[in-house]
């Protein structure tokens, strides 16, 4: 195959990813998840919009400065100081992108610009013009593109490739398109622009009618060459196309798509696990990295797999890197089948402290779980990895729960090294929890979601609880693991709690620029 034949991955899980509410992510996370996308082969890495805030001007600073073989990109508006401070975070990288949009649709020029189509025509040409001098790799788009008129179109996609724009992307911002109109639009910029060679076409789905994957695959057999999405498809709204949908579709229907992507999909699954550590949970159906993904459940379907797997499996599970579950550990393993195990399970990098918290863990839970299964360990480590960093600790919790009485917890917490006890009664046990966290450490935020999992099967199975929460618009996720619903559910609120408050130190002297952002 040619190099015409290589679909560019670009990512933006850092990005539009982290507009999905509840899907912020800390710097720690965001570094340990471009490591891992770097692994994956993603080529292009938006790792943030670094005018935004001062959180992602950070990040994107740090990702530049890490990333091996990924090229890093941030995101502006059509503005020098957007552009600017794109080019101060990214200056490290021996090679970035800048990537610079504006509203081309009727609708978004009057309502949300304010601009008439020769006030974008120009503001286009001096954004692009302004960015191709600071870099040869500039990404322009055209924001709400599939409900843009298309000669209109036609005209600014010339004009940003004339400025100096190597890659156009065209957004289907609100997830309004439908494969069969995308394909046409992408067809008619390849007919119509007469510059069109000298760029690179972008597709970038959302999905709000569930077809993002979809129609950016139409666009690429349109002959787009560049792929925008998010693993585990999260994003604004409805979410973005899926990384993991869209390579898988790509590699596992080559007879129809005979394309290539630079993704090693064995690893796949691993960086799902991470970006949903970090935001929220994968539902057990999604396809490719969901916990059923590779789950059959009907007799019939079990009898044919024993007999030929291709009856029911069009792509094995090790090929997006999931091992089969299997019965490992008990009480009695050591340390070093410990850590051998965590390799095993990809986790190579992790530090001696988190083996160390996480052994201890796990040899609690092997005294009270017969069976330990690989995801109860991973679901251990993940636990481990972020602890450190917090300031609230549980240190101990008793329940009382059942009919009659009123639910109550007596509560024993670490708060910023000294430790404080209570005890609540609430309208249900887990309410008692989080009422006796609110007298320990005052604060103010609203309870937006609390879900509970269980990892892997029996009663005796650890539960996963997610918790999200809201303080002035900002929300966080913190997920934990535990064989006991109500201490994961004590520990999951405090992760929660333990973002938001690294999330208010972090909090923008250049606010208002992000209040201003959503109504850009
Ligand atoms: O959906 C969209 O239009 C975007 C652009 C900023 C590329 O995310
Ligand atoms: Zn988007």
């Amino acid at each position: 195959m040619s190099d015409k034949d290589k679909v560019i991955i670009f990512d933006t899980t850092m990005r539009d990813g982290e507009q999905s509410p509840g899907a912020s992510m800390s710097l720690e996370e965001k570094i340990q998840i471009a490591r891992i996308f770097d692994e994956l082969g993603i080529d292009v890495i938006e790792a943030g919009f670094p005018i935004a805030s001062p959180g992602d001007f950070e990040a994107v600073t740090a990702i530049s400065k890490i990333l091996k073989n990924s090229i890093p990109c941030g995101l502006s508006r059509a503005s020098k100081k957007d552009i600017d401070a794109c080019h101060e975070a990214l200056k490290s990288a021996p090679r970035f992108r800048i990537h610079t949009f504006i509203s081309t649709s009727p609708l978004h020029m009057k309502f949300k610009l304010n601009k008439s189509p020769e006030q974008v025509v120009d503001a286009i040409k001096e954004s692009v013009t302004y960015a191709r001098n600071l870099t040869d790799d500039v990404e322009w788009s055209c924001e709400d593109g599939t409900r843009t008129d298309m000669d209109f179109m036609c005209k600014i996609v010339e004009t940003a490739i004339s400025s100096g724009a190597t890659t156009i992307n065209i957004p289907d911002t609100v997830g309004y398109t439908i494969p069969s109109e995308f394909t046409k639009i992408i067809t008619t910029l390849k007919n119509k622009v007469p510059n069109i060679e000298k760029a690179i076409l972008s597709v970038h789905c959302h999905n709000d009618l569930g077809l993002a994957v979809a129609n950016s695959l139409a666009g690429v057999s349109a002959g787009a060459r560049q792929v925008e999405c998010t693993i585990n498809g999260i994003g604004e709204r409805a979410g973005n196309a899926a990384l993991e949908e869209i390579v898988m579709a790509i590699r596992t229907r080559n007879d129809l798509m005979p394309y290539i992507t630079g993704i090693k999909t064995e690893l796949l699954s691993k960086a799902s696990k991470i970006v949903s550590n970090a935001t929220f949970p994968v539902q057990f159906n999604k396809a490719i990295v969901g916990k059923n993904a590779f789950a059959h459940e009907a007799g019939i379907h079990q009898d044919g797999m024993l007999k030929n797997r291709e009856t029911y499996e069009i792509m094995t599970p090790e090929s997006v890197g999931v091992k089969k579950t299997s019965l490992v550990m008990g009480k009695h393993s050591g340390r070093h089948a410990f850590k051998e195990k965590l390799n095993d399970l990809g986790y190579a990098e992790v530090t001696d402290d988190v083996i160390q918290t996480a052994f201890g863990k796990f040899k609690i839970l092997a005294d009270k779980k017969k069976h330990v299964y690989d995801d109860d360990i991973a679901a251990l480590v993940d636990d481990s990895m972020i602890l450190d960093k917090y300031v609230i600790n549980l240190k101990s919790l008793k329940v009382f729960a059942g009919t009659g009485e009123p639910q109550k917890a007596e509560m024993t917490l670490d708060v910023y090294g000294e430790v404080k006890s209570t005890s609540e009664t609430g309208d249900g046990p887990v309410d008692a929890i989080f009422k006796c966290i609110k007298v320990l450490y005052p604060h103010d935020v609203k309870l937006q979601l609390y879900q509970v999992h269980a990892v892997t099967e029996g009663t005796d199975a650890q539960a996963t609880v997610s918790v999200r929460i809201e303080e002035e618009g900002k929300t966080t996720v913190g997920q934990a693991a535990d064989t006991d619903t109500l201490v994961a559910s004590a520990n999951a609120y405090l992760s929660a709690l333990n973002k938001m408050i690294i999330k208010r130190k972090k909090t923008a002297p250049i606010e208002h620029e992000t209040q201003k952002m959503k109504g850009i």
